[in-house]
């Protein structure tokens, strides 16, 4: 009360009061958030295709799905962070710019097992099927679960169609050949195959665009 008593302002007015102090603590949290958060959604590099990247195609959009479905993302982060430890194990940190065609994106959090985002091209075919059949064939000492099924699984066709037409409503630009073409894609391909080619095309976007 007593320091600025001159102008009839008070600190003391706002802390012994919860009500006040609330109220404006939460403007306070509301504008920071804000003044971070908005211009995402205007940027370029976080609302615009990194170069070099494609949409997923039928049978690697399949792949995506049982990646979802067995739930490796309780497990796998694809979300490499610009720090030193982490680019020198997984390789280029990841750009905002390379997810823009996850509906949902698979970033995650908990590392049970390595993050995944630059798997792509690090091993062969045969390495993911092997692999995935049974881990400890490659990796004797490795907790990850065994997914024998994916071989016996099989896509289907059906599906691809009306999934690529949904993620074209919110922006993948698959053109209506593609969408046509997508059931023959995937026609008597094993979840495995469709899985291995979701894994083998992730974080590519900066090898391909260099490619060119
Ligand atoms: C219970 C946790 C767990 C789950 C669930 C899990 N993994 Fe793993 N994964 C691991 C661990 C731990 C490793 C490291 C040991 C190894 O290579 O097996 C690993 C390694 C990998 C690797 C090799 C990565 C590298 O850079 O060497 C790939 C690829 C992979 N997992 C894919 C998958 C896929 C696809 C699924 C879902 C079908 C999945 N994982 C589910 C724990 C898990």
């Amino acid at each position: 009360m007593a320091n600025n008593q001159a102008t009839g302002f008070s600190h003391e007015k706002i802390e012994t009061n919860n009500f006040l102090m609330i109220v404006l603590i939460l403007i306070v949290v509301a504008v920071g958030g804000l003044v971070e958060i908005v211009p995402l959604f205007f940027q370029k590099s976080t609302t615009q295709a990194a170069p070099g990247l494609k949409p997923y195609t039928a049978l690697q959009l399949a792949g995506r799905d049982v990646y979802i479905r067995e739930g490796c993302y309780n497990c796998h982060s694809q979300m490499i962070r610009p720090f030193r430890a982490e680019t020198l194990r997984y390789g280029d940190y990841s750009k905002a710019g390379e997810f823009v065609y996850d509906h949902p994106f698979q970033w995650g959090s908990k590392r049970t097992g390595p993050d995944l985002h630059r798997v792509g091209g690090k091993y062969s075919d045969d390495w993911h099927r092997i692999h995935l059949t049974n881990p400890r064939d490659l990796v004797p000492e490795s907790n990850m679960p065994a997914y024998p099924w994916l071989n016996k699984a099989t896509v289907d066709p059906a599906d691809m169609a009306p999934k690529m037409k949904a993620l074209r409503v919110v922006g993948v630009p698959y053109t209506d050949d593609e969408i046509a073409k997508a059931g023959d894609e995937v026609k008597g391909r094993s979840e495995m195959e469709a899985v291995i080619a979701y894994l083998q095309v992730l974080g590519t976007a900066p090898a391909n665009a260099a490619a060119k």
